[in-house]
């Protein structure tokens, strides 16, 4: 496996080399492999978006996984909650998964608020180069809190909740993302875009 790779806490823990590698997956699955990391704030349309381009890779025989930032808080990190170390550990598990896929040749979705510079860049220095595509899903704040999906900016709003994105924590705007998207724009015309990128970067072939 390729990527970045830590010293565990013993060292009599040694790395194996199984003799069927991540290449040999892809040419199974007849694509590369890749994770698209979305990023943006809560309600900006990165699970929306994720899930629709993975309908779509799914019609067309790619085999994709998508990690929901709300899903995988039910389970792998049902422990965590969303002070700056939590949602740090919450990244760092999501990217090891995310590299473990990776590996099994699939394309991975990842949608979490990742809301900062220093956690989407520890996860990109785990993967190898070229695997990691950044998708900044940028939709204004007040947008968001129109749309107010789960309700949440309105307990913002009344007091009950706090430490809450772009609110009263900070998001980090993506400086480089592979692909800056608008997220108010219609959906198809945004998976049509991550195909386009797919395509481009010779991930898929379609
Ligand atoms: S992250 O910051 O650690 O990346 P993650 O994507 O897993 O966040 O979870 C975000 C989801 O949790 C949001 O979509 C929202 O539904 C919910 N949530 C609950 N509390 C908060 C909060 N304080 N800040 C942001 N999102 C929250």
């Amino acid at each position: 496996m390729t990527g970045r790779y830590q010293q565990p806490n013993d060292d009599n823990v040694v790395w194996h080399m199984h003799p069927v590698q991540r290449a040999d997956r892809e040419r199974l699955h007849k694509h590369r492999s890749a994770v698209l990391w979305f990023t943006g704030l809560s309600g900006a349309g990165k699970s929306t978006l994720a899930s629709a381009l993975e309908q779509t890779l799914y019609s067309k025989g790619v085999s994709t996984y998508l990690l929901d930032g709300d899903n995988v808080r039910h389970g792998l990190c049902r422990d965590l909650g969303f002070s700056d170390d939590d949602r740090r550990e919450n990244i760092r598990r999501v990217g090891e998964v995310a590299r473990l896929m990776l590996d099994a040749g699939l394309i991975v979705l990842s949608a979490l608020i990742s809301p900062h510079c220093r956690e989407r860049q520890m996860v990109r220095d785990m993967l190898p180069v070229g695997r990691f595509i950044e998708v900044f899903v940028d939709t204004p704040l007040t947008i968001c809190q129109a749309r107010d999906p789960k309700g949440l900016y309105n307990q913002v709003r009344r007091g009950k909740l706090h430490n809450f994105t772009g609110i009263d924590s900070i998001y980090q705007p993506p400086q480089q993302p592979e692909i800056h998207l608008n997220g108010t724009q219609l959906i198809t015309e945004l998976t049509t875009r991550l195909l386009e990128l797919l395509n481009e970067r010779i991930i898929i072939n379609l």
